[in-house]
């Protein structure tokens, strides 16, 4: 990753900043892209070779703001991780279009816009994306309205890049991540949520940040040089297994 620039969105906290970790221990240099600047100055000021820019992923300008200032500050673009999202669960018929709004605008539009942005730049590195979708994109499950359909409309779109960019040798790829104790999983995931996860996965237990941050640091690496259009569960063996009946294990 030496001499590469990664523009890693969400990198204040959780998935995002350990990827900002990896990616700083492989050498490259990291643009930290949050919306909450007090976590992601106290995030920033413990790290080198970062240049944290505060910016909505959500909104078109400030995302273009976002591209601009990282070209004016390093003059190039390697990779775009779209990390940042935003989670809201609640049944079909009680989650407002606000609600759905939101969660679209952050975990849909964010990607499309920075992804769009970044386009030019990632041409004349031969660069790649890597978007972060989630388990919850690969299968439905209750609650996941907006959440779910947010997730696997990324993983379409990873797709519809993948297929585009791949003539300009731009890499786009996809990593659905199973459950990890950060602060967007904690605020919907209940203790007997926790349990019963820990109960049903292959690997009985949730995974780390730093583990997901591996697989996308992977896709990110000229170790991944041919694979682009793919989605990547790390996720404890949570999509192979499907349901996963107590009644059948014990
Ligand atoms: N933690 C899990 O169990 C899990 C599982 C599957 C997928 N994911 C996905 O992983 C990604 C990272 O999530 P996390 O668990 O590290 O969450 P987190 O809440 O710890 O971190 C998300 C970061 O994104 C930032 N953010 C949110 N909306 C933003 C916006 N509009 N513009 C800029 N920054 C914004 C937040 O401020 C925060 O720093 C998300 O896309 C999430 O959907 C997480």
């Amino acid at each position: 990753m030496s001499e590469r620039v990664a523009i890693i969105t969400g990198a204040a906290r959780g998935i995002g900043l350990a990827t900002t970790e990896l990616m700083l221990e492989e050498g490259a240099t990291v643009v930290m892209v949050d919306y909450d600047q007090q976590a992601l100055s106290k995030a920033a000021n413990t790290l080198n070779n970062v240049l944290p820019i505060e910016c909505d992923v959500s909104q078109p300008d400030q995302v273009q703001q976002m591209i601009a200032t990282t070209l004016e500050q390093h003059g190039r673009i390697d990779c775009l991780v779209n990390n940042a999202g935003v989670a809201d669960f609640g049944p079909i018929e009680s989650t407002s279009f606000d609600v759905w709004r939101k969660v679209m605008a952050t975990n849909l539009d964010g990607v499309f816009l920075c992804s769009q942005a970044a386009i030019p730049a990632l041409k004349q590195s031969q660069g790649c994306i890597v978007n972060i979708a989630s388990i919850s994109g690969l299968r439905a499950s209750t609650l996941r309205t907006a959440y779910g359909t947010s997730k696997a409309a990324v993983i379409h779109l990873t797709q519809q890049q993948a297929a585009e960019l791949g003539e300009h040798g731009i890499r786009a790829n996809c990593v659905a991540p199973g459950p990890v104790r950060t602060k967007l999983a904690m605020a919907v995931h209940t203790q007997a949520i926790i349990d019963a996860y820990h109960d049903a996965l292959p690997l009985n237990r949730y995974g780390t940040e730093k583990e997901i941050a591996q697989a996308i640091v992977f896709l990110c690496s000229q170790k991944a040089s041919f694979i682009t259009g793919q989605t990547l569960a790390a996720d404890g063996g949570f999509e192979s297994t499907g349901v996963g009946l107590p009644a059948l294990r014990s």
